[in-house]
Order: C-alpha cells, then sequence, then structure tokens
C-alpha cells in the first residue's frame, strides 16, 4: 500500500544536515536543494533522526499494548478535555507513539493536519496510519527538531519528554503548547498493587516554573476520573510504559484505576 501521508508535513520539515526546506514525495521521502535525500520507510514514516534507535525507545510489543489499550476507550476523558483547547490547522506531537491523540485532535476539523514526532520506528509505523491527514517523523525530542521557525499552531506532548526551546522555536505567535503530565496519585492501588515506578513529584509545578518568558498560562485544569480495568487493560496498562523495561512483578488481574493528570496549556502572543 501507498501512503499518502508525507505531502501533510509539506512546508513544516527541513533537512537535518544542512535545514534547508525539504521537498516530499508521498510514498518515496524528502530531499533538500543540497541533494541530501531521505527515504521514507515502506510503511509510510521519514526517518530524520541521523542515529540508531536508542535502547528507550519504546518497542514494537511497548507500542502495540498502547495502541491497544488506547482503543478500548479508557482514556477517552483525556481527549475529551484536550481537544477543546486545540487551535489552528498545524498541530505537532512531540513523542508522539501510536498518535492517538494527534489523531482526535486532526480529526476535529477538516483543515487540520498533523506532524507526529518519536525516537521509535515501531512508533512511527504506527502512527503514519493512525489518521489520514497525519505525517509521522522519526527524530529526537532532545536534537534540533528537523522543523522549521513557527510554522506550528498546537504542540501537543502527552507522557513525553520535554524540550521546551525547540517548542518555543517551532510555535507560531498565536500558537499553543499543550502538555499533560501525571500528579502523584496516578494509577496510585495499580502502582501498589503490582510495584510500578513512583511518578516524581511536582511536575507540572516545574513546567509553570520553566516555559519561557513570552509564553501566557491560560489553562492548568486536573484531569481526574477512575475506570475498572480488565485484566487485558490492566496487562497492556503495564506493559505500554517505562515498566515494561522492569521485570513484570505478578500476572496481571482486573483493578480499579484512578487517572490523576494535570492538563496545562500556554499561549504564544501573536
Ligand atoms: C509514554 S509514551 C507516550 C506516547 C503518546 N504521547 C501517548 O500518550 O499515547 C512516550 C513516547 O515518547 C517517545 N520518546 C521517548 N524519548 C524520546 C526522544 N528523546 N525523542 C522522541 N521521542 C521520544 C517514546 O518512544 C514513546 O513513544
Ligand atoms: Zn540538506
Amino acid at each position: 500500500m501507498t501512503l499518502m501521508s508525507l505531502h501533510h508535513a509539506a512546508g513544516l520539515l527541513v533537512c537535518p544536515v544542512c535545514r534547508q526546506p525539504l521537498t516530499l514525495v508521498d510514498g518515496q521521502g524528502g530531499y533538500c536543494s543540497h541533494g541530501h535525500q531521505f527515504d521514507a520507510a515502506r510503511s509510510g514514516y521519514l526517518n530524520l533522526s541521523r542515529q540508531a534507535q536508542p535502547a528507550n525507545a519504546d518497542t514494537r510489543a511497548m507500542v502495540a499494548a498502547r495502541r491497544r489499550f488506547l482503543a478500548t476507550g479508557a482514556y477517552d476523558p483525556v481527549v475529551d478535555q484536550l481537544v477543546p483547547h486545540t487551535t489552528g490547522p498545524v498541530l505537532l506531537e512531540a513523542g508522539a507513539g501510536p498518535a492517538f491523540y494527534l489523531s482526535a485532535c486532526v480529526a476535529a476539523a477538516d483543515d487540520r493536519r498533523g506532524l507526529a514526532l518519536d525516537l521509535s520506528t515501531a512508533a512511527a509505523q504506527v502512527a503514519a496510519r493512525a489518521h489520514p491527514r497525519i505525517a509521522a517523523v522519526v527524530a529526537d525530542i532532545w536534537s534540533t527538531w528537523p522543523v522549521a521557525d513557527q510554522t506550528i499552531d498546537s504542540l501537543l506532548c502527552l507522557f513525553a519528554p520535554r524540550n521546551l526551546s525547540e517548542f518555543n522555536r517551532v510555535l507560531r505567535p498565536g500558537g499553543r503548547v499543550l502538555i499533560v503530565v501525571p500528579n502523584p496519585g496516578h494509577w496510585a492501588s495499580l502502582r501498589r498493587q503490582f510495584g510500578l515506578l513512583d511518578i516524581p513529584p511536582a511536575k507540572a509545578d516545574q513546567l509553570v516554573a520553566q516555559a519561557p518568558a513570552t509564553w501566557e498560562l491560560v489553562e492548568r485544569c486536573p484531569i481526574q476520573f477512575g475506570f475498572s480495568a480488565s485484566a487485558e487493560q490492566v496487562a497492556d496498562l503495564i506493559a505500554m510504559g517505562p515498566n515494561a523495561f522492569h521485570s513484570s512483578p505478578q500476572p496481571a488481574t482486573a483493578a480499579e484505576v484512578e487517572v490523576d493528570l494535570s492538563l496545562l496549556v500556554w499561549q504564544q502572543p501573536a
């Protein structure tokens, strides 16, 4: 199958070698005026990372678990709170994984298109097929992104690393940054029951303190709800995150799950 999604990144991507604009050809890849060329993968994503997959990139099994879990609808309340805060036609999700949240935000208006960035090729493979108006690119959030200055209207980052200076560089005047972070109460009983990793405290406060001075904090709201998870959902919740890198303590069983997140939204002055 030829995927026709790369052109949705037209005007957004620059060459990771020389920073000239990349011309994109669906199903083939991208090239710059200096002759640097990047082939699209057969599954449709473009790898602009110029490095081997690091050990901490999400694995195929983690991405599959995340996609399966999110498809059950258990986290739809997160989508419901996120989407109304997005703005403009050009969206980017940093550390997009399967691009579940980006897809929902792109689907909210017919003129929207999305760029899914992730270091994991397994994630990019899934993201490239997540929505017809999403292009998926492999890139390291901690490097200078292969994304042009001031091109993004809404920059999403949920449960992924945050490079605030790159967020600021690619954000358009009037654009928004939307970050979701877990609070210490997130999955509290699941953590106790299954011996999962702790959440470092006060992530939201740290972000508010670190945000660039020009950004205006327009929203800071809790996302809190609970649900009864099946054994399959619990297994996927554990398998889709960093706990997958640690030995699983005991077989998954059905459990009550408390979700306790903060949504932070900043706006760059127009
Ligand atoms: C916990 S998952 C969240 C995925 C997605 N935002 C979601 O909530 O469904 C974190 C994602 O960040 C990606 N990631 C981790 N370090 C990264 C880096 N340095 N650059 C780009 N992506 C990275 C992982 O591969 C993974 O897909
Ligand atoms: Zn180049």
